[in-house]
């Protein structure tokens, strides 16, 4: 396994519709093998395959607990996943990504979502997720879509003017 270079804006690939998953190969398996190692190294608690320059529609996801910060991480690997359900309560909240190297932004996303999609065998599968978690999943898979948190947000600064208090970058 090696790790993989994330590409930054302005760079096309994040702009790029990623491409629907037909074939669950070895270069699939291998895929989702490396973004999890290149999020774990970045360090990040999510990736999608567009960061990685491989513009299909793969994202990973690790995170724990809005709760309780010692709460063991939990490992998603979603093949064409796609949002079923968005609540209808909003937050505001501050997010980063690893392809927009020092700015962070507010943006409003619904609370919670149920996502849908497929695991690295083809099965399918649902995830409900909430707070922090649900945030993820809707900025990851913005990116299948060629969107960018910096899109939706309220209010972007560099991060070095105010840094945000202990959250993860995506
Ligand atoms: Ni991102």
């Amino acid at each position: 396994m090696a790790l993989r270079e994330i590409v930054s804006i302005p760079d096309a690939v994040l702009r790029r519709k990623a491409q629907k998953v037909t074939r669950f190969d070895g270069d699939l398996q291998n895929l989702i093998d490396e973004m999890i190692e290149t999020m774990r190294a970045a360090p990040g608690v999510g990736l999608a395959a567009p960061q990685v320059a491989v513009s299909q529609r793969v994202i990973v996801v690790e995170y724990g607990n809005d709760e309780d910060e010692d709460a063991p991480l939990r490992l998603y690997a979603v093949v064409n996943p796609e949002i079923t359900r968005f609540s209808p309560e909003t937050e505001e909240g501050t997010e980063g990504c690893l392809s927009i190297p020092g700015f962070l932004g507010d943006v409003e996303r619904s609370l919670g979502v149920v996502v849908k999609g497929l695991n690295r065998h083809g099965q399918p599968f649902k995830i409900k997720a909430d707070g922090w978690l649900a945030r993820i999943f809707q900025h990851e898979i913005d990116h299948l879509n060629g969107v960018l948190f910096t899109d939706r947000a309220t209010r972007v600064w560099k991060s070095e003017d105010e840094p945000r208090q202990a959250v993860p970058a995506d």
